[in-house]
Formats: structure tokens, C-alpha cells, sequence
């Protein structure tokens, strides 16, 4: 077992680069289904939920192979299975994308039900009354989701909740449906503007990505295609609030400003500086925290991922805040870990009310899931003392280089076997 090993109190300086953004690549990945040639993506992050889905594609039948460290080649054509069997899928809760490549591409798919990090209940109703709106029989059989029809065609769909997921599925499976799908009150985060970019230069046409109305004319063929990712939204959210939570100074470098607003304006509330350039965002804080309230909410709203962070980082603010999380039923497992490290906390279903303290002391606390894991990290780098962390197999599946990019902004983090 691994873990990590966290003495407090270095101000982070210096300068990071953000990574291609996890949850734009697991979905652009199992997307090469869907395409004829050869796909080469770029800034492709280097994580574990990425070599996991990339394995899922090969034991499909795809070939995809490393050019370097973050970019790969897919081919798909040699592809010939439509099933994912549980073994496959337990690892991740973005395997349900084959759901919607592997129907786009074959019309059917055998996918067992996901898994995926614990907030509670995590349907995918949604999901599966959009590829039904498209003319697919889905049944649900021991634990796996069997969907097939003879023929995709177009549909107008309204979405009953805002979902990133079930959005890119539709979207995966109506790429190649005959005339023009409507998703109505579509996600709107960056990821998805991002697979509809990526569609788009495989042949694809997709407008609208990025608004509440998708439009997706059918097309007969993607053809192959060079892609580059965008970069992370939430792993630059985690180096903004790291750099405010220290006390410090850090460039963060290849991001998307606009991306990042909502945690900008949030910062600037809690007398954080935040500059913004033209592809890079600069935070440092010279004086007090203060306490805000933040409510999490679908894009652009403030970020749920990013939301054990900002709980950290108010835990140490002065004042009274209070942090309503409005996507998940069940998101702030991780507090008590936190207030084993003296967090002042009270939490009330999706209701979280911090009491700041001065300082919050360093001891042994687990990742409870990746973005948790990564609030302890936080916790741990304003800590007085050593804080250890364990269960790092959730980090690791979603940020490149965690330690070694905070090591290099002074962080005093290392990673021991035990
Ligand atoms: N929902 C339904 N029915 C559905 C689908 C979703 O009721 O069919 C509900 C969910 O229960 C939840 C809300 O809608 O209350 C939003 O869920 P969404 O479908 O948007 O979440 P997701 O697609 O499963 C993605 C990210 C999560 C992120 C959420 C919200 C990926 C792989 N995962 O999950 O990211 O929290 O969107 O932004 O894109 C992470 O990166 O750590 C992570 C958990």
C-alpha cells in the first residue's frame, strides 16, 4: 500500500501546467467507436481512469497505441464486440459511454451497470430515456443494460435533469441517427463542448455544445482525425485553491480563464488575487481568508468537483460559511476526515456549515474518492505537522503528476510504501 506523506505549512510558488481534462478524455476515448480511421488524440491526460478505459476499448478489439507520454492512436476497425461485462466496467463510472459508442456504432450494446465513486444514488434514467427516444429496446438483466435496434433515428429529447453523462451518451449515439436529434436542457460543461468538437473533426455534425440545445445531424461516416484535449478544468480549480489555501503565489499555466470563473470570482470573494492572462491564471493572497457561501451547481455554475476543495480551504477562512451542494445526494462523506484534522464542520444533509479555524493540525486520514483525496492533499499542505494519506488509488485516477506538480511549487509531499 501507498501513502502519502504531507508536512504543512510551505507557501506554494512558482509556476504549473495544467493537464488534458479527465473527464472530456474518458468520453472522447470510447467516442473513437464511432469513428472508421485512425484517431489521434493529444494532451491526453497520464491517469489511471485513462489507461482503465483505454484497456476496456482494447479488449473490445480496438488497437491504441502510445505515440508518447499523452498522445495515442485509436483504430477501431477492427472492432467486432458490443459486450462489456462487469469485469470491464466495475473500475469506472464513465464506462457507460460504451453504452452510447457501441450502440452508434452497432446498433446494440451489452454493458454491465457502472461503477464509479459513491454519492449516493447515481441513475441513469436519463441515459437511457434519450437512446430510447432514439428507437432502442433497453432492458436491464442481471446487473447488465442490453440495448439494441435495428435502426437509430433522430428525436427530440428534454432532458428531467441537467447530466453530463447522459448528455455525451445521446450524443455518441445519435452522431450517425438518421435527420436531427435534439437534446432540449442539455450539460453545458466545457467537456461537452469539448466531444462535440471532437465528433465534429472526425466528420460529425454537432451544433449547439455548450448551450441547453444540442442539434446533432446525422452523418453516415466519421472519418479519422487529429485531436487535441482541452485542459482540466477541476485540476486547475485543485491548483487555485491549493495556491490560496497556502498562502502563496502560483501561475497556473494552459487553462481556459473562462472555464475557470466561477472559482475566480469565489477566490476574489475570499480576498484571494486572482490575474487572469490569456491562457494561464494567476493566484496569490497576501492577507486574511474570509468566509463566502457556495452552492454547487451544473456549469457554469460553481463546480461539485471542486467542492471538498473549497470546504477546505473555507475551513480555514474567517467566519461562519455555509456550502449547499445542489448535484449530488451525497457529497461530504470526506468531512469527517476533515475534522479529524480539527475542521470545525456541521453537516446537514446537502448542507455544510464551516466554523473557520486558524490552523488545521496534521494527522493520519484517508481519500475517500478522487476530488476528497485531493482536499486532503490541500488539508495536509496548510496542516501543522504530518498528514498521512491513504486509499491514493483515487487520486491517481484522476490528476497526472499530483505530487511531483506540487513538489515543484514547494510543497514538501512525498510518496512512501508501507
Ligand atoms: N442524474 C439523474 N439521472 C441520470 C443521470 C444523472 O438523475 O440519468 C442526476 C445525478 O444523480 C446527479 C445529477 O443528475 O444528481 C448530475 O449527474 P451527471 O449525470 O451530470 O453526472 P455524471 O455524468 O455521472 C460527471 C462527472 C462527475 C461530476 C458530474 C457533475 C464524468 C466522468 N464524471 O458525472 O465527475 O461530478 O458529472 O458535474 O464526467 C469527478 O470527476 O470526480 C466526478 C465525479
Amino acid at each position: 500500500m501507498e501513502k502519502l506523506l504531507i508536512t504543512g505549512g510551505n507557501k506554494l510558488t512558482g509556476e504549473v501546467t495544467i493537464s488534458g481534462a479527465k473527464n472530456a478524455v474518458v468520453a472522447i476515448i470510447p467516442a473513437a467507436l464511432l469513428v472508421e480511421g485512425v484517431c489521434r488524440i493529444e494532451n491526453v491526460p497520464d491517469i489511471k481512469d485513462v489507461t482503465v478505459i483505454i484497456d476496456m476499448l482494447a479488449q473490445l478489439g480496438a488497437r491504441v497505441e502510445y505515440i508518447n507520454k499523452n498522445t495515442i492512436e485509436i483504430d477501431c476497425s477492427k472492432v467486432d464486440r458490443y459486450t462489456a461485462p462487469y469485469e470491464m466496467v466495475k473500475k469506472m463510472r464513465a464506462s457507460y459511454y460504451l453504452l452510447g459508442a457501441l450502440l452508434g456504432r452497432f446498433n446494440k450494446a451489452e454493458v454491465a451497470f457502472p461503477g464509479g465513486c459513491d454519492f449516493g444514488v447515481r441513475p441513469i434514467d436519463q441515459h437511457i430515456k434519450g437512446f430510447e427516444a432514439l428507437g432502442v429496446k433497453v432492458e436491464m438483466d442481471h446487473g447488465i443494460i442490453h440495448a439494441s435496434t435495428g435502426k437509430l433515428t433522430a428525436a427530440q429529447i428534454y432532458m428531467d435533469v441537467v447530466s453530463v453523462g447522459a448528455t455525451i451518451n445521446v450524443m455518441l449515439a445519435a452522431v450517425k441517427a438518421e435527420g436531427v436529434t435534439i437534446i432540449e436542457n442539455a450539460a453545458k460543461e466545457p467537456h461537452i463542448v469539448d466531444v462535440a468538437n471532437f465528433l465534429n473533426a472526425m466528420g460529425a455534425n454537432v451544433k449547439g455544445a455548450g448551450t441547453d440545445v444540442i442539434k446533432i445531424k446525422g452523418v453516415k461516416k466519421l472519418t479519422g482525425g487529429t485531436y487535441s484535449v482541452i485542459p482540466d478544468q477541476i485540476e486547475a480549480g485543485t491548483f487555485m485553491i491549493a495556491a490560496a489555501a497556502s498562502g502563496g503565489d502560483v501561475l497556473i499555466k494552459n487553462v481556459i480563464p473562462k472555464h475557470l470563473e466561477s472559482i475566480t470570482a469565489k477566490l476574489i470573494e475570499m480576498n484571494v488575487s486572482v490575474e487572469e492572462y490569456d491562457d494561464a491564471v494567476r493566484v496569490w493572497r497576501t492577507g486574511k481568508l474570509t468566509k463566502a457561501n457556495v452552492k454547487t451547481l451544473p456549469y457554469p455554475g460553481f463546480p461539485t468537483d471542486l467542492q471538498p476543495p473549497i470546504v477546505v480551504l473555507l475551513s480555514i477562512a474567517e467566519g461562519t460559511s455555509i456550502v449547499t451542494e445542489g448535484v449530488w445526494d451525497s457529497r461530504f462523506q470526506y468531512v469527517d476526515e476533515l475534522k479529524r484534522m480539527g475542521a470545525n464542520i456541521k453537516v446537514e444533509g446537502r448542507i455544510a456549515i464551516i466554523e473557520g479555524i486558524q490552523r488545521l493540525s496534521g494527522c493520519p486520514v484517508k481519500a475517500t474518492d478522487l476530488r476528497a483525496g485531493a482536499a486532503m492533499v490541500i488539508a495536509g499542505l496548510v496542516a501543522d505537522g504530518t498528514t498521512e494519506i491513504c486509499d491514493l488509488k483515487h487520486i491517481d485516477r484522476g490528476y497526472e503528476n499530483f505530487e511531483a506538480k506540487l513538489v515543484k511549487l514547494g510543497a514538501n509531499i512525498k510518496r512512501v510504501k508501507v
